[in-house]
């Protein structure tokens, strides 16, 4: 093991791959089916010939900037496993915040025993719908993508985790499902991380995620947050009173986004305000607006 790994970790550093030792060890491990300290373990075992040509087939790909989440199929999020394929987007760390926040508001909010109805829009791999039925108790989720891929892979996802029965997948533009369902004032919380990079950065961003990750989770329109203006108006709709909306922005996009929230105050008839305010993340860029309606 050993030796495949500097082979690997080699291989990767003269492609200029950013984690070479990182990605070489957990590709290795997904061919030999062994943990990463099995691999040490194993330090003098040399790789039977179809692991050696497996092994190379990934390194190869992952060269190529492939992500190593769809070379090896998961990605951990929240301390739970998700499926991922190119489908959806791999889901980010950063994304935790959304999610931690959603966990707070329940438990200052709601009383135990109560239950919480939620809607995320976009939810790609299920990585925030599954993680919050996981964790909240007594919690439904209504989740949608646009994308029937996606919506394939997230209820793999709430299968795995055991929260099927508590998670509603529905095809459609943004939040518009849950009118059909006669959901108007019945949601607590609204959550969603839609596409939020501007379009004309996207060429910019690393290869890994401009070559692979799917365009339709990306392309957040000329300023980044065309999907969030159409999605504020259907939220107010839905949320109870109280309700909150969470959504994940990039960072720079904490003033447009509470510009928004004030004129869907001042559009809707009668418009209450929303109390809003920028979260950050560990790394003190802004990441999640948090709005209390009510
Ligand atoms: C940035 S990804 C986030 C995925 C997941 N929620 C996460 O945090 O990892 C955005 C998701 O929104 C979906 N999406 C894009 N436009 C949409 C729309 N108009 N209505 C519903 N979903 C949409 C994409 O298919 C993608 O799965």
């Amino acid at each position: 093991m050993r030796e495949a790994l500097a082979r690997g970790r080699d291989y990767l550093k003269r492609r200029s791959v950013e984690n070479p030792f990182l990605d070489a060890e957990v590709l290795l491990a997904r061919v030999t089916g062994l943990d990463r300290a099995g691999l040490y373990r194993e330090g003098e075992r040399k790789l039977a010939q179809k692991e050696a040509a497996a092994y190379s087939q990934l390194l190869a790909r992952r060269a190529a900037k492939e992500p190593v989440a769809y070379l090896t199929g998961e990605k951990e999020f929240m301390g739970l496993s998700f499926l991922v394929n190119p489908a959806v987007l791999i889901p980010r760390p950063e994304t935790e915040l959304l999610v931690e926040n959603a966990l707070l508001l329940a438990r200052e909010f709601f009383s135990s025993g109560e239950p919480v109805f939620l809607a995320e829009a976009g939810t790609g791999s299920g990585a925030v719908a599954v993680s919050v039925a996981s964790f909240m108790p007594d919690s439904f989720v209504y989740a949608t993508d646009i994308s029937p891929g996606a919506l394939a892979v997230a209820e793999k996802n709430a299968k795995r985790h055991g929260v099927r029965e508590k998670i509603v997948f529905l095809e459609g533009d943004l939040l518009s499902p849950l009118f059909a369902l006669g959901l108007t004032g019945r949601i607590n919380i609204v959550l969603a991380n839609l596409p939020y990079v501007p379009t004309a950065r996207l060429k910019r961003l690393a290869p890994d995620v401009r070559r692979y990750e799917p365009l339709l989770a990306l392309d957040g329109g000329p300023d980044g947050l065309s999907l969030y203006r159409r999605l504020i108006p259907q939220a107010r709709r839905l949320l109870s009173v109280p309700g909150w909306l969470l959504v994940e922005i990039g960072p720079g996009q904490g003033a447009g986004m509470l510009k928004l929230l004030e004129e869907d105050a001042k559009n809707a008839p009668g418009g209450r305000p929303w109390e809003a305010e920028v979260l950050f993340d560990y790394g003190g860029r802004e990441r999640v607006v948090r709005a209390k309606i009510g």
